[in-house]
């Protein structure tokens, strides 16, 4: 079976496509360099799947070393890239850092794919490209507006330059898939959402809330023109996003696609309000949250979530899991990470 490549694949996301792809036969060559996960990881894939793939720790900002890899493993045939620094708000405060190793590392990676015979590449996007559509849901079309941060930024770049590498490379094959809210973990609770200090997303805020690491949960604003007043997300659960990539893979490896770059949006379809979200919780868990109300905060859309129809007819996928899974897959993750469970 293909070998493939996945950067950043100790990572939440990453971690849990390796265990998808490995599902389905694929033999997995992980490249991470640890800044935002553990080897630990590679135990839980394992676990998994019955297999352990194969890992190099690597910091992908090493053209070199990038060089070395590729003359090494010359026989990959398609990339998932997730790689990438994410927090939003560190993005503003050190800009360069996230340009350097967001942007640099997918041009060294696309200089190594040049080289090959052919390749497919699979680009981690978001729907911060969009940020607050005019339109709801959010179609593939919806125009990308102006970043509101380096970190959204480098996404748009990053689109850019895979696009205009696939109009004069026709041996490279890429889709950018644009991510609405990832959360949730794989239901053994073996791999899951660990992120380092103070957590940016709403899902482990509200497990480590309730496990009593965070005092409180701050609810930004309940005066938007939403239903109940609360922000409204499209809430996806990381392993139906995780089964995306390998369908979105085998459509390029079996030369399925329709342009050598295109886009997709993959989220559920349905928007769901923060206090929705902490009730899903408290519901599945049992637990009483304990959050508060607080003013609005600076830069946050009121409301995004995506038309899915695209993904759903060319890719044919479709999420599977919902809100209720996500958060009772979130909450026994965090107990057992906790070791409370
Ligand atoms: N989680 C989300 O809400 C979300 C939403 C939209 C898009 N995305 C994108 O999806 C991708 C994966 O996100 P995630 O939530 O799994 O993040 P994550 O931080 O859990 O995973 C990223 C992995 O990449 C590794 N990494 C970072 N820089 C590296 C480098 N220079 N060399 C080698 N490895 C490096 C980190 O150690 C980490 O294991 C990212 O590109 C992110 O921007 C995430």
């Amino acid at each position: 079976m293909d070998k493939i490549l996945v950067t950043g694949g100790l990572g939440f996301i990453g971690s849990h496509t390796v265990v998808e792809l490995q599902n389905e036969g694929y033999e997995v060559v992980i490249i991470d360099d640890l800044s935002n996960s553990s080897e630990k990881v590679l135990d839980g894939i394992t676990s998994i799947t019955g297999k352990k793939p194969l890992f190099e720790k690597l910091d992908l900002k090493d053209r070199p070393k990038v060089e070395t890899f590729f003359e090494k493993h010359n026989d990959v045939k398609g990339v998932i890239h997730f790689a990438a620094s994410k927090a939003v708000g560190e993005s503003v405060q050190e800009p360069l850092l996230y340009y350097e190793n967001n942007i640099s590392t997918l041009v060294y990676i696309l200089k190594e794919l040049k080289k090959l015979p052919s390749a497919a590449f699979i680009f981690s996007s978001s729907c911060t490209v969009y940020g607050q559509a005019d339109e709801l849901p959010i179609t593939e079309n919806a125009p990308v507006k102006q970043a509101e941060s380096p970190y959204g930024n480098t996404k748009q770049i990053g689109e850019e330059i895979i696009s205009d590498t696939c109009k004069v490379t026709p041996s490279l094959k890429a889709i950018a898939l644009r991510y609405f809210n990832p959360v949730g973990s794989h239901e053994s609770a073996k791999i899951g959402e660990l992120p380092i200090g103070v957590p940016q997303n709403l899902v482990p805020f509200i497990t480590q809330t309730a496990i009593g690491i965070r005092e409180q949960l701050s609810v930004f604003g309940d005066d938007y023109p939403t239903p109940d007043g609360t922000c409204v997300r499209d809430y996806i659960h990381v392993v139906d996003l995780a089964k995306a990539h390998v369908v979105a893979l085998n459509r390029l490896l079996q030369n399925k696609n329709k342009a050598n770059y295109e886009t997709f949006n993959l989220g559920t379809g349905k928007g769901s309000s923060v206090l929705e979200v902490v009730k899903a919780f408290e519901k599945v868990s049992g637990e009483k949250l304990n959050y508060k109300i607080v003013g609005r905060r600076e830069g946050d859309i009121i409301s995004a979530y995506a038309d899915t129809t695209k993904a759903n007819n060319e890719l044919g996928w479709k999420t599977k899991l919902t809100l209720d899974d996500a958060m009772r897959s979130a909450w026994k993750w965090e107990q057992i990470v906790r070791g409370n469970k």
